[in-house]
């Protein structure tokens, strides 16, 4: 059952979760915290009236450190910021791994089967265990998940500066539900957006098409997006700008 939306404006925005009705016998809260599609982020968590949380984090992972016991279970595929496709990552409450799931559910899918294997019930997908692992470590040496969030911080406010100033580009999301990772943006026009997207491809700025379930432009800095990176796509973005007035 939904109990809150923003369809009636594209999802551009995370609706007011503070006092929500959520029925009584519901078995859980659910959030995808970051709209990788849309640019969206709860930045603060609902409030779920008792209720345990479960949690989406692909596309926010290790972008910002999280207080894992406001959660009953996150989890979130590894690809976006913590190592190559082909694996998930979750975390849950202990006493949520239980043996009393939904009788279709296969034993391989289940928490207790994994957790009661060490994640080792079938062959795991090795390299990107290790890929995760590399990358655990170069997180910790950069200062960890505190380091992280000053980043992308920095690094996001250099978009959303621009796109705020910018009389072409303009950012779709709402201000305070902006993703830290992903930024939808688009031009007044269909073909202004076409235009853009070919020409920065030419100039090696890849992927900038938005989903094409929304269509524009949307640019993914995830961590491992150097702030040079948006300066130089911000930069590209400006020159665009100037040249097509
Ligand atoms: C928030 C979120 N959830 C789920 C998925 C789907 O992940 P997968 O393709 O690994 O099922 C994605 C996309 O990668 C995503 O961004």
């Amino acid at each position: 059952m939904r109990v809150a939306s923003s369809a009636d404006k594209t999802f551009s925005y995370i609706p007011d979760c503070s006092d929500l009705d959520i029925p009584e016998d519901a078995d859980y809260v659910y959030i995808c915290e970051n709209n990788t599609i849309y640019g969206t982020k709860f930045h603060t968590l609902p409030n779920t009236k008792g209720h345990d949380l479960v949690a989406d984090v692909s596309s926010c992972f290790l972008s910002e450190p999280v207080d894992v016991s406001k959660y009953g279970i996150i989890y979130g595929g590894v690809q976006k910021n913590v190592g190559p496709a082909g694996m998930v990552i979750s975390i849950i409450r202990e006493d949520l791994i239980r043996d009393d799931v939904m009788p279709f559910c296969p034993t391989m899918l289940k928490f207790k089967t994994q957790a009661d294997n060490g994640s080792l019930y079938n062959t795991p997908n090795c390299w990107s265990i290790y890929m995760c692992g590399l990358v655990f470590k170069w997180l910790k040496a950069q200062g960890g998940l505190t380091e992280m969030k000053k980043r992308n911080e920095e690094k996001a406010a250099i978009l959303y500066d621009y796109l705020d100033q910018s009389a072409m580009f303009h950012g779709t999301v709402r201000k305070e539900d902006r993703s830290l990772m992903n930024v939808p943006f688009i031009t007044d026009s269909e073909e202004l957006n076409a235009r853009f997207i070919a020409e920065a491809t030419k100039a090696g700025f890849v992927s900038l098409k938005g989903h094409r379930t929304v269509g524009g432009m949307r640019a993914s800095i995830y961590n491992a997006m150097p702030k040079e990176g948006i300066q130089k796509l911000v930069d590209f973005m400006a020159d665009f700008e100037k040249n097509n007035r």
